[in-house]
């Protein structure tokens, strides 16, 4: 089993920057590569709000948050990663976008370096085929926030090796996780089950059944969810969740996955959720269309 030393992180984002300060918080170096350098200046401030938080809770000393910043460099240039053990792609939900990267990847990166994807719901194994090292990629699917959510979700694709898998538990259990192992099959375990609830969520509104206030309120108290699945669209990005609804209807082929046309025109609005700073706008018109 390899030791990872560097960590390469691909993508910015709400996960790719949580990713990242997980990564360091336990000791790692880390390179985080975004294309947009307003999105790396957005996820090193983050980064810094959440460990003041983890200093002011007492479960991180001053100090130890100074450390992980030293371990983090932020980079617009791929080719940065060519030291990394370990690469960790966390982009746009899009099969295409990402066989793209993993074959960029494929070139910059060391010949014994694992990649693995925190894709919600596409097949590890057509990611891995996009490259000349299958046994060398596999799923590692962090939940929302990372530094905070206890759970990863390894998915071992059609070719991952046993090595890159022991290699990626031993690494997710480092950092503190448990893990959950799935087969490659659309959406894996957890938002097989989660993103069809979502989907009914938005139905459920869509259709008048009852207003959002009382659909989350709903869940909250009477299912014990910590939130309701509307509030939890917001949070994670309704564009993630409808990419992920169309993943599961294209790779399941069942009906019942079909995207909900409420969360399909709130992603055409742009309307995506907190990540936009649109937490008290995203869902505005929702009761309107209720009431009418
Ligand atoms: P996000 O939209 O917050 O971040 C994606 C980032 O990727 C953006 O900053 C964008 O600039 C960057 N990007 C896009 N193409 C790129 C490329 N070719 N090279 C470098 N950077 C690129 O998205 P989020 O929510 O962080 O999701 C990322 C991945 O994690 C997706 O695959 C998603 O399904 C998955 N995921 C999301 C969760 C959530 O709750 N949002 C939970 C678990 C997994």
């Amino acid at each position: 089993m390899s030791e990872v030393k560097i960590i390469g992180v691909v993508g910015g984002g709400q996960m790719g920057s949580g990713i990242a300060q997980v990564a360091a918080m336990h000791g790692v170096d880390v390179f985080l590569h975004d294309l947009d350098h307003r999105v790396l200046s957005k996820a090193s401030s983050s980064i810094s709000s959440s460990i003041d938080r983890f200093v002011s809770k007492g479960t991180l000393s001053q100090a130890a948050g100074v450390e992980v910043f030293k371990r983090l460099r932020f980079t617009t240039n791929l080719e940065d990663f060519h030291t990394a053990d370990f690469i960790i792609e966390a982009i746009v939900e899009s099969e295409d976008v990402k066989k793209s990267l993993f074959v960029k990847l494929d070139k910059i990166a060391k010949s014994s370096a694992i990649f693995a994807s925190n894709t919600s719901s596409i097949s590890i194994t057509r990611i891995a085929s996009s490259t000349t090292r299958p046994r060398q990629v596999i799923g590692m699917h962090f939940m929302n926030p990372p530094p905070l959510k206890k759970l990863i979700e390894i998915i071992r694709g059609a070719d991952t090796s046993d090595e890159t898998f022991a290699t990626t538990k031993a690494l997710s259990e480092r950092l503190g996780k448990v893990v959950i192992t799935s087969q490659d099959y659309s959406g894996f375990i957890v938002n097989r089950i989660l993103m069809p609830m979502i989907n009914e969520a938005f139905f459920t509104l869509y259709t008048g059944v009852g207003t959002k206030e009382d659909i989350d309120r709903g869940m909250k108290l009477g299912t014990s969810h910590p939130m309701g699945p509307l509030e939890l669209a917001d949070f994670i990005g309704l564009d993630v969740c409808l990419s992920i609804m169309r993943v599961l209807h294209a790779g399941l082929g069942d009906n019942k996955y079909a995207p909900c046309p409420l969360l399909v025109q709130y992603v055409d609005a742009g309307r995506l959720g907190r990540k936009r700073g649109l937490q008290n706008l995203t869902f505005p018109h929702m009761s309107d269309c209720w009431d009418g």
